[in-house]
């Protein structure tokens, strides 16, 4: 099964294009389920038609569900909620309060992926769309085993925890105590949860079948989260291969009061191209109304793919990599210059910045390498390998070298 995840901040268009993108897998043959997990769904708005929380046919091999996060979260951690409560309960949290603490941020829509392994398994789909909330932070979760792992295996030691009694004799324990013990259900929905929660990880990371496509509008915020995007999807292995820029005005047609809006768009358009280049970036124009129902969802999809097949694999390589080699970080940045001259890179904040000649790439660096200086950067088979250090005392060293002039720096860039 086919899976194409769209992601990006909410507004930018996000659901038209997975809905378009859908309409024209169906087009084509494949028996297509669209699925929205962002709690504003708005799937159903751009179909035009009523939508429920199991799979509804919209046309030939097309099918469309907005999952309904709270029932998938109750299904699948109710034991387990029930549970906590009793827990944040005991401990003089008011009831209400005791509930919304058993459910991490982001966790719905995580139990809505639940449902991914089960489509698959059915084998009545050839392809998956996913229509996401924004930004990829679902996926960031999934991707962060240990954080899961972590809060998922609490559920399992917390008589550990608050309950230091525990360690006398049973026998001697009180029933208040007692009532603590997780039950068997609550242990098995932790472990089952958990267990699948890596098998969706792995489907939505094989890089064969998945790919992520980011959203945006070319805007300053915009673009900035979806950087960000970019590089934790990177990092947690997801494959990203296409970037669609929205609602661009058109460059031919007189826009009244937006003419400067359209100066704007075309600057951050040039920034976009060379910031996610080598991903293919597709641009959209903004229409002249919203894009609902069937044949204007046709006509969407026939922008953004022209005649070409969606489910084809529009890139095939992770544009960033990260690697570690002992103490050295290495971010390697794929660049489509044969041989470039005049390399110059350094860091500000969280934002690795490398010039070359006229033309700027900028990269949102992952929080553990934020603070740390880049080294001596080396173009290597169209890969710029940007080492950072993580050896502290090293780094102080780096530090002072990096007071010194650019120039300096720049006579260790090799070509
Ligand atoms: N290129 C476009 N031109 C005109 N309207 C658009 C375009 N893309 C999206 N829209 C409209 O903008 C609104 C928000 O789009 P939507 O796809 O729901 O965004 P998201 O899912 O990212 O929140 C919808 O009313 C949609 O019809
Ligand atoms: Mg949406």
């Amino acid at each position: 099964m086919r899976i194409l995840t769209f992601t990006g901040k909410g507004g930018v268009g996000k659901t038209s294009v997975s809905a378009a993108t859908a309409v024209r897998l169906s087009q084509l043959g494949y028996r297509t389920l669209v699925l929205s997990t962002d709690p504003a769904h708005s799937l159903s708005d751009s179909f035009n038609l009523p939508l429920g929380a199991e799979p509804t046919r919209i046309r030939e091999n097309l099918h469309a569900i907005e999952v309904n996060p709270y029932v998938d979260l109750k299904q699948n951690w109710q034991s387990v909620q029930k549970y906590y409560t009793k827990i944040f309960m005991a401990q003089g949290v008011s009831g209400v309060v005791a509930d919304e603490m058993t459910i991490l941020p982001g966790m719905e829509e995580l139990f809505s992926l639940l449902r991914i392994k089960r489509y698959k398994a059915s084998g009545a789909y050839d392809a998956l769309v996913l229509d996401t909330a924004p930004t990829g932070e679902t996926l960031r979760l999934l991707s962060l085993p240990d954080t899961l792992s972590w809060g998922m295996k609490a559920v399992k030691n917390v008589n550990k925890y608050i309950v230091r009694p525990l360690s006398k004799p049973l026998s001697k324990m009180s029933d208040k105590i007692a009532n603590f013990i997780p039950p068997a259900d609550a242990i098995d929905s932790v472990d089952q949860v958990f267990d699948e929660l890596e098998d969706i990880r792995e489907i939505l990371t094989n890089n064969a079948k998945s790919t992520v496509r980011l959203v945006m509008n070319a805007e300053k915020m915009s673009i900035k989260e979806t950087m960000r995007a970019l590089t934790y999807l990177n990092l947690y292995g997801f494959k990203v291969d296409l970037v669609l820029v929205n609602r661009l005005l058109d460059t031919n047609e007189n826009s009244g009061y937006l003419e400067n809006w359209k100066a704007i768009q075309q600057k951050y358009l040039g920034e976009i191209e060379e910031g996610f280049s080598p991903l293919p970036v597709k641009k959209l124009r903004m229409y002249e109304q919203e894009i609902v129902g069937l044949k204007a969802l046709d006509q969407f999809a026939a922008d953004i793919y022209t005649d070409t097949d969606p489910s084809d694999m529009m890139y095939d390589e992770p544009p960033i990599k990260f690697e570690r080699h002992g103490d050295v970080y290495e971010v390697k940045l794929k660049l489509m210059f044969a041989n470039p001259v005049d390399i110059d890179v350094w860091v500000t904040g969280d934002e690795l910045f490398v010039q070359i000649g006229n033309q700027r790439k900028i990269i949102t660096l992952p929080l553990s390498l934020t603070g740390l200086e880049p080294g001596d950067a080396v173009f290597k088979d169209k890969w710029l390998h940007i080492p950072f250090d993580l050896d502290r005392e090293e780094q102080s060293r780096l530090q002072k070298g990096n007071r010194d002039s650019r120039e300096a720096r720049e006579q260790n860039v090799y070509q």
